[in-house]
């Protein structure tokens, strides 16, 4: 009898993760042979010699016998609490009641998503987004309907746009502020109107405010909750960007609301996050000392921080091209430059993500792969040295001047 390959589900056919799709993939085959890649595709501070703050190692270290077995399925309360304080301190009007923690952002992503979606439900999500968000949207039986923040807004959305979009089957807003990849930072009015739409329609705000301290040149981060009032809510926030601890797997979220309507969602996340047990214990005694120690995501970013200088490096490469531009980034850990297409008519950032990682080494994202439907983008991770920047830029540029002459003399021969 011929054996069956395994027939995998048929929910994954339109779920893509391209931060590490087929790029990185040729990536590890080109490291198999001895090539040095430079992987500027992830926001992954440790690889870059980022360090995670002593206190907080020394906090999980101390309380590492006390780890060993399972805590609360919400997570441990002095975390709770800590973060419910955050919150409060922030005008929010959070409890520790209401406090989840996750294996990162991520888990808590797909775990709302769960308790919020019935097949068919929409989900409005930006373009371009932090592309878990319409993965998560999908696998879970959801519709993702993307609104636009394009470069020509400075990457903002446009309230109107949102609230046009709106069906009887919508369900949830979701906001990504700051905001990965664009590194935009919305302003109150932006976000007073989002919450008017959703107080309107009966949908709940999901605000990814993971980047919510990585700010830069005076940018000021607005937590959507304290304006939100009794709308439902819910906001997430972690150790990975914050606090440099990506591997530590550490994420919240806080639901705010009016009692009554947030009732039923609570006892959603209680059950679901009581079938996976609970998170990961030892990383989750590190949250009370981050929150509440001393900012050091801020020397990182201000003038002279070495954040800052790398976002210069890349302003810098961006001004010096002949062919990028780019709205600057206020915040996160991303630049997402453009292709003019007046100078490169049909350029194709897939194309050009593959070309640059063959010939120079280096690998960056697409910007298709954030959900937009322009190919002229692609994201890049401040994280490297800002020398080490410079010679990027400089790697980029080559590559953009094969791409031209290859297009020029394509369309010699044509
Ligand atoms: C906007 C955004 N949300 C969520 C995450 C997930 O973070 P984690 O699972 O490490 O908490 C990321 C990671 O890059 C992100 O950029």
């Amino acid at each position: 009898m011929q054996k069956q390959t395994v027939a995998v589900s048929a929910r994954l056919d339109q779920v893509r993760y391209d931060i590490r799709g087929p790029l990185s993939r040729r990536a590890h085959e080109l490291e198999a042979e001895g090539r040095q890649i430079l992987r500027l595709n992830i926001g992954n501070p440790g690889l870059f010699g980022f360090r995670v703050p002593q206190h907080l190692r020394d906090a999980i270290a101390e309380k590492l016998p006390q780890s060993e077995a399972y805590c609360h399925q919400q997570g441990l309360l002095e975390a709770r609490e800590a973060i419910a304080a955050q919150h409060r301190r922030h005008g929010a009007d959070a409890a520790a009641e209401r406090v989840f923690l996750g294996n990162g952002v991520s888990e808590l992503i797909g775990l709302s998503l769960s308790a919020l979606l019935d097949p068919g439900d929409e989900v409005l999500v930006p373009a371009p987004d932090y592309p878990l968000w319409t993965a998560a949207t999908r696998l879970n039986g959801g519709v993702p309907v993307h609104y636009q923040c394009p470069p020509e807004r400075q990457h903002l959305p446009d309230p109107d746009e949102i609230a046009a979009l709106v069906t009887p089957r919508t369900k949830a807003l979701v906001v990504i502020n700051p905001n990965n990849p664009t590194g935009a930072v919305y302003p109150r009015e932006i976000l007073q109107a989002l919450v008017a739409i959703a107080e309107r329609h009966g949908l709940v705000l999901l605000c990814d405010e993971i980047y919510d301290s990585v700010l830069y040149d005076g940018a000021r981060f607005e937590p959507l909750a304290p304006l939100a009032f009794d709308v439902p809510c819910i906001s997430y926030g972690g150790l990975s960007k914050v606090h440099l601890a990506c591997g530590y797997r550490v994420g919240w979220l806080s639901v705010t609301g009016a009692e009554r309507r947030i009732k039923p969602l609570l006892h959603a996340l209680d059950l679901l996050a009581s079938l996976r047990l609970c998170s990961n214990v030892p990383a989750q005694w590190a949250i009370r000392p981050a929150l509440e120690g001393p900012n050091e995501i801020g020397a990182l970013t201000q003038p002279g921080g070495r954040l800052h200088q790398a976002r210069a490096a890349i302003l810098r490469g961006v001004a010096q091209s002949e062919f990028l531009r780019m709205v600057t980034p206020h915040a996160a850990l991303y630049a997402f430059p453009s292709v003019d297409p007046e100078r490169l008519p049909g350029f194709d950032d897939e194309a050009f993500a593959l070309s640059l990682l063959e010939h120079e080494s280096i690998i960056l994202v697409p910007g298709s792969s954030f959900n937009i439907a322009t190919r002229n983008h692609f994201r890049v991770t401040m994280l490297p040295q800002p020398a080490v920047l410079d010679t990027v830029f400089a790697a980029i540029e080559r590559e953009l001047v094969r791409t031209a002459e290859k297009a020029g003399a394509t369309r010699r021969v044509a």
